[in-house]
């Protein structure tokens, strides 16, 4: 009996879809879903999608997967939170954002991207680069205590990393290439973002190689600052926040002892794929009671919690809250919650989010997850607005976690184009909940 449903269904799924397809090659989309120009993002999304299938095959690690959170006692009462932004520097432009229309105060430390590796040394991806590295660094002329860091890697920018960690000659050149350009341009650390080690193809390897060549990187940090100056130079590493990569790319405990802090990159939980062809959002703080699985772990406490479980100290996580969006394009106008079907995808700004919003769509805001969406037509978004990040922030803090990163200064409404008031409005959310 039931065989008569199943292929009824998969029959309509097939007519749905094909239908869909052939739609979505002329839907044009008048909010310009790929504005943000940029694969990077994509690149990441896409690994992490990948995530679902080593779980999918040893179904036996999703059963293993804990909900439930530690009570915690002795959250931090100071108000030391960080406040970490990247900033992606690219090129000059009034249509980018430059340097000096960065509000300095909302963040205590900026972490530029992204440098490269090649031939085991530390290099600009451009060497104008170099230009916008000083404009940054320039910053702190005026505020003295902004620390500005320089990230190597990125979405889609791992290719030398494997290699020049795999032996003690190359981790030697490579953390003096490190040291030179960092002294170079006035930097006060590095952030690590390798995504990912061992993953991805990459050497099996690297997990080990990683950890030596954070060791090292930490032992030259020391001589260096005894040698040339009186302030260390911090380190930081941009991690991942799905199960499978965590397994498999970092020796958690070791790291921690390297490391001043994680960058918890707790977005692009959900992204369009061909073989996940449904709606979900981008950087769920919570779980949905009709999530399962290793489908339940994909949200911001999950990851932040089991960084800790596995190792991590609180003080030294940074939980990343994103201000850019997935979007999806909807099989159908008519079926737009969460898991909706789809049949493309894309990014939103923030900005662009909100101008949405503003022009149309409806916005509803999950109680659950405690994240907005909005859809419109056929075009879906699961964004971050002012009521999510503080939703996040408060969560953070209730957890005793060092601090908030932000991916990115770039994709806030920095110049107001859709709040019509001050500029960066949810890193100024942010900024106002840490302080107080
Ligand atoms: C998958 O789960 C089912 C039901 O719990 C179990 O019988 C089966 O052995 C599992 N398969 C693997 C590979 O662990
Ligand atoms: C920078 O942010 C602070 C804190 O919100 C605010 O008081 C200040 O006016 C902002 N500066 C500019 C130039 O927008
Ligand atoms: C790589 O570095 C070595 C030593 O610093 C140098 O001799 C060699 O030419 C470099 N190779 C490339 C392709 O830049
Ligand atoms: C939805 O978008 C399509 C393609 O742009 C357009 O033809 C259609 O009129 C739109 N429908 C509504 C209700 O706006």
């Amino acid at each position: 009996m039931w065989e008569k449903y199943f292929i009824s269904g998969l029959i309509l799924i097939i007519v749905l879809t094909t239908l869909a397809l052939t739609n979505s090659l002329n839907y044009q989309d008048s909010y310009n879903i790929n504005s943000l120009k940029y694969s990077a993002h994509h690149e990441r999304a896409e690994k992490i999608q990948q995530a679902v299938f080593p779980l999918l095959r040893q179904n036996a690690s999703v059963d293993n997967v804990r909900i439930s959170f530690p009570v915690i006692s002795g959250v931090k009462t100071n108000t030391d939170y960080l406040l970490v932004c990247y900033y992606r520097w690219q090129g000059e432009g009034s249509q980018m954002l430059q340097p000096s229309k960065i509000n300095t105060t909302l963040c205590t430390h900026i972490i530029v991207g992204f440098a490269l590796v090649k031939n085991n040394t530390l290099v600009p991806a451009d060497p104008s680069d170099i230009h916008g590295y000083e404009l940054v660094t320039g910053l702190k002329k005026t505020v003295p205590n902004l620390k500005v860091m320089l990230s190597v890697g990125g979405g889609g920018g791992a290719k030398g990393i494997s290699p020049s960690v795999s032996t003690s000659q190359n981790r030697a050149k490579l953390i003096s290439s490190i040291i030179s350009l960092l002294s170079k341009c006035n930097f006060d650390g590095i952030d690590i973002d390798w995504e990912f080690p061992v993953w991805d193809g990459s050497s099996l390897e690297d997990k080990k190689n990683f950890i030596l060549f954070l060791r090292d990187l930490r032992n030259a940090i020391n001589s260096e600052r005894k040698n040339y100056r009186n302030k260390p130079l911090l380190l930081s590493v941009a991690v991942a926040a799905v199960l499978p990569i965590m397994r498999a790319s970092y020796d958690i405990p070791s790291l921690a002892k390297y490391v001043d802090f994680i960058n918890l990159m707790s977005y692009d939980y959900h992204d369009f794929t061909w073989y996940l062809p449904f709606t979900g959002h981008n950087s769920p703080l919570y779980k949905r009671k009709d999530e399962f699985g290793y489908f339940a772990t994909l949200n911001t406490a999950w990851s932040a919690e089991e960084w800790v479980k596995k190792g991590m100290p609180r003080s030294k996580i940074m939980v990343g809250i994103p201000t850019y969006a997935h979007t999806y394009i909807l099989a159908t106008p008519y079926i737009h919650g969460f898991n909706a079907p789809a049949v493309g995808g894309g990014e939103m700004t923030y900005d662009e989010a909100c101008n949405f919003v503003k022009n149309g769509a409806v916005r509803v805001f999950d109680k659950e997850s405690q994240v907005p969406y909005a859809y419109k037509n056929r075009t879906w978004v699961g964004y971050d607005d002012l009521e999510s990040v503080t939703a996040k922030v408060k969560w953070i803090k209730s957890r005793g976690f060092g601090g908030v990163m932000t991916f990115d200064l770039n994709c806030d409404d920095w110049n107001s184009v859709c709040d019509k008031a001050l500029p960066f409005p949810l890193h100024r959310r942010m900024y106002e909940l840490l302080k107080t």
